[in-house]
């Protein structure tokens, strides 16, 4: 009932009297006090006026399970959602709920991750307030080569929603990690279960820096965060809603045709590489070339010096500027 309280007030942006409430959520006048209480004690501003009801003072950027709940525009991708204040990473939790069966698009968000992880094995610090920090879970039904697949448009679905909800476009560098002016925003994590034949899930994690003032000397020159780049904070809430929205489409676009090439296109209009000196660092050695774009399997192309097109696959590698990190 939290949620539908906050979308009520939302969609009125004026005054909602305790009669109206109550009357669109069949309760009682008294329990809508009690959770326009609750909201408040959460941190909402929400003030009340005798004979006009209750208003909505949109600022605040609460992260709660029903504020989350009260923006989302999708379907079904992330309907069900588990907020937790701490965890240790969200995608754990993701994987301990879908091996008690967790449905496909469950959605899990943290305000804070005690041992958020990374790529390679590397952690991923997860400061309190400012950031989204979360993990889908994925049942896609296909062959475990689809799952890198799975990583590369959520880095799109990444890109597009954060448009959507802020007009910044940021880059993909490849396979999924996002930019803006050269630096990095948001990173992916992708993690599978599965048998020889199928997929049993997928857990997909999304961090991105939203509101972070300013990040340690050593990882400065490589880290950015939406506020940092705009000069605006963000209501984290709103962004969570858009990029379930966009996830949820190209999910479904990829489901079609089990390949990406009905996003090729607006992948590679994303993508921060394409035309660029890239170098490669492969398990054999390392070569440079420049890149082509991505095939319809989400594999860079990379021509080399020679003239030959070299596919590179993500997880085998790490591609970066031949200059730096872009
Ligand atoms: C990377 O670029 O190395 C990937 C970073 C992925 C971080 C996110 S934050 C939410 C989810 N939970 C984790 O523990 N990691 C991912």
């Amino acid at each position: 009932m939290k949620a539908e309280v906050i979308r009520l007030l939302r969609e009125k942006g004026s005054y909602l009297s305790g009669q109206e409430l109550s009357q669109q959520l069949h309760v009682s006048r008294t329990a809508v006090w009690k959770v326009i209480n609750q909201l408040r004690e959460e941190g909402y501003a929400i003030e009340a006026v005798r004979n006009r009801g209750y208003y909505l003072v949109e600022s605040a950027d609460v992260l709660t399970e029903a504020e989350i709940k009260s923006c989302m525009k999708s379907q079904w991708m992330g309907r069900e959602v588990e907020f937790l204040q701490e965890t240790d990473s969200t995608n754990t939790e993701a994987r301990r709920l879908a091996e008690k069966g967790a449905k496909d698009g469950t959605l899990v968000v943290a305000e804070y991750q005690t041992a958020g992880k990374g790529r390679r094995g590397r952690s991923w610090t997860s400061p309190s307030g400012t950031g989204i920090w979360m993990s889908l879970v994925l049942r896609p039904g296909l062959e475990p080569a689809c799952a890198p697949m799975i990583t590369l448009l959520t880095g799109l679905a990444v890109s597009a929603g954060i448009e959507d909800y802020c007009g910044l476009k940021s880059q993909i560098k490849w396979p999924n990690d996002l930019t803006l002016e050269g630096k990095k925003i948001c990173g992916i994590l992708t993690e599978m279960s599965a048998d020889m034949e199928m997929i049993r899930y997928v857990v997909v994690g999304i961090g991105i820096n939203v509101n972070i003032e300013a990040f340690p000397e050593e990882i400065a020159y490589k880290a950015t965060s939406l506020y940092l780049e705009s000069g605006k904070k963000i209501k984290r809430s709103g962004m969570i809603a858009c990029i379930m929205k966009r996830m949820e489409e190209y999910y479904e676009r990829f489901l079609d045709t089990a390949d990406l090439s009905c996003m090729r296109k607006e992948y590679e209009d994303r993508l921060v590489n394409m035309g660029r000196k890239v170098l490669v660092l492969a398990p054999k050695g390392e070569y440079q070339g420049v890149c082509l774009g991505i095939n319809d399997d989400g594999e860079l192309l990379v021509e080399r010096e020679d003239g030959t097109v070299s596919r590179v696959m993500s997880g085998e590698v790490s591609v970066r500027g031949v200059y730096g990190y872009v």
